[in-house]
């Protein structure tokens, strides 16, 4: 495609953490940042009346990051006015134009990336390298989303007919969007359904998680400066109950929600309910992650396939593993090289590069996590977790764990966080597997570690997953490259950063003209 409709399509370059001129940068940066207040306000305010609520530090719980307001419900209705009266505005600029505006922000993020990683880091807990992967996935959406709006958008598509008549099919904006987005990926997944809901024409009514909005504000007012209005973007930052009243609004053309499998169906209950249009509903949710390891499979590379899958981002990720299959004849001698490596892994202060799980979301977070050992010990499984050093008591670390299991069967939900658990299996046993496996309902992400063409065509076909990764980690998805999302209990698709997801956002219109 000519670059005028492609774009930059090129992927982030990121942040060469090799070079220690950069390091040096990241470094100063956090430093400056130790003590910055930051706050997030709702883009526009009747009144002053919100409650305010600090954000702390996961891995300090004396930092306190900044604050935030949340709206009061008449300042959502205006929000919701605001976001009503522009949109016919803001589709009416076009694909091409949304296209310039939304590559704006991606540069303008990116040229922010510095205080977006240590914003990430104070906020989120998240590691240097995890911050530096999050700025690029927010730019890699963005830049996608937009080349996707000059390609889709830009100009009717025509369709046959027989002579004498014009057929033509256009897609336009549905209207309000509302993006609610989780805490584990608080830039990335806040950027990238917003911006693909406006690369589509549809304004958007932004609320982060509770425990993430500062870093969302700060996005916000980047993408602003790089020329979305005010009244096309709008921040709301707020926990469960300003999500419930923005769902409940009968003016809203669609929702756009990741996080848990529970919140998604009220979602959709509230969405069932109210007056006003049949809205759409874009939903990414958990998983009951899989990875299955045959003999075949090459030890060294498992090993560290394993550990990034399970415990990189502490294991806060949608993607990650929760459970390993292990064939009989060769678990002992991967579980021996695996829990060496799990022994190696650096649990610290994210800001050290040398740190490879910093802490989990929260007290809360982490409380649930130290129950779930507790309970699986209590059950008789046999469990390996790692001290943690006494400087970390402070802070909401969690001390990584392997437990070994009989089944999947043992687990009733998703574990959030560095917990890995193990099932060894016969041989013959891969059908019943995948049975079990795709009886949890969920169908987020699976790996295969084997060397055997016929098993990986085996899981393919009869898996019910969104994404299946063989012989490599199974997290770290690339915009464009591994279009990303999941099916049943995991979502409802369209892959984000696929090239069905703008699309989704949008309606379709055809013109018939007798000529
Ligand atoms: P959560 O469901 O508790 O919260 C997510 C968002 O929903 C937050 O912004 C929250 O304030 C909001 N919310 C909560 N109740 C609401 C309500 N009644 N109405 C409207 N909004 C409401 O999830 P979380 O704990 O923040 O995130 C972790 C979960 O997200 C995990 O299950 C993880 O697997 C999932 N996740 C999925 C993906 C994916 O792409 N599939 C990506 C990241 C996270
Ligand atoms: N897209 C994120 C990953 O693949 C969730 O890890």
């Amino acid at each position: 495609l000519p670059p005028e409709i492609f774009g930059n399509r090129l992927n982030s370059a990121g942040v060469d953490v090799a070079d220690r001129n950069i390091r040096a940068d990241i470094l100063a940066k956090l430093d400056e940042m130790k003590t910055h207040q930051w706050s997030a306000t709702p883009t526009v305010l009747v009144d002053e009346g919100g409650e305010e609520h600090d954000v702390i530090s996961p891995q300090d719980p004396d930092d306190v990051v900044g604050t935030a307001l949340y709206p009061t419900s008449d300042d959502v209705d205006l929000a919701i006015t605001r976001a009503v009266n522009a949109q016919r505005r803001w589709d009416a600029v076009g694909g091409l134009a949304r296209a310039d505006i939304l590559e704006s922000a991606a540069n303008n993020l990116e040229a922010h990336t510095l205080e977006l990683i240590s914003l990430c880091r104070r906020e989120a807990g998240k590691t240097l390298i995890d911050g530096i992967l999050e700025v690029r996935e927010a730019v890699d959406f963005l830049r996608f989303y937009a080349s996707e709006a000059r390609m889709q958008f830009a100009s009717p598509m025509p369709l046959p007919g027989p002579t004498g008549e014009e057929n033509r099919l256009r897609l336009a904006g549905r209207g309000v969007f509302a993006t609610i987005s989780p805490w584990n990926f608080p830039l990335a997944i806040f950027v990238g359904p917003a911006a693909a809901a406006l690369a589509a024409g549809n304004t958007v009514i932004a609320k982060p998680a509770e425990q993430t909005p500062l870093i969302a504000a700060h996005a916000v007012r980047v993408m602003h400066e790089a020329g979305i209005p005010n009244d096309v973007l709008q921040l709301l930052p707020g926990g469960g109950e300003v999500g419930g009243m923005i769902t409940s609004d009968p003016r809203l053309a669609g929702v756009a929600f990741t996080g848990s499998t529970h919140t998604a169906r009220a979602i959709n209950r509230s969405l069932a309910e109210r007056d006003g249009p049949i809205a759409t509903l874009v939903a990414e949710t958990g998983g009951q992650n899989a990875m299955i390891v045959d003999s075949s499979a090459l030890p060294e590379q498992v090993t560290r396939d394993v550990v990034a899958s399970s415990f990189q981002s502490a294991g806060q990720r949608c993607s990650a593993l929760r459970i390993l299959y292990l064939q009989e004849d060769v678990a002992d001698t991967m579980l021996k090289m695996i829990k060496g490596a799990f022994e190696a892994q650096v649990i610290g202060d994210p800001a050290d590069l040398a740190t490879d799980v910093g802490p989990v979301i929260d007290a809360e977070a982490k409380q649930g996590l130290d129950d779930h050992v507790a309970n699986m010990r209590e059950r008789g499984f046999r469990v390996w977790q790692r001290d943690l050093a006494p400087e970390l008591q402070k802070g909401s670390f969690f001390a990584p764990a392997i437990i070994e299991i009989n089944s999947i069967e043992d687990l009733d939900k998703e574990n959030f966080g560095p917990i890995l658990h193990v099932v060894r299996f016969k041989g013959a046993e891969l059908d019943k597997i995948i049975d079990e496996i795709n009886s949890t309902g969920y169908g987020l992400t699976l790996g295969l570690h084997s060397r055997i063409d016929g098993t990986r065509q085996f899981v393919e076909a009869h898996a019910k997953v969104g994404n299946f990764y063989v012989n490599r980690n199974q997290i770290g998805a690339v915009v464009e490259s591994q279009p990303f999302g999941g099916e049943g209990l995991s979502g409802t698709g369209p892959k984000a950063g696929g090239p069905h997801y703008v699309a989704r956002f949008a309606t379709e219109r055809v013109t018939t003209i007798d000529t």
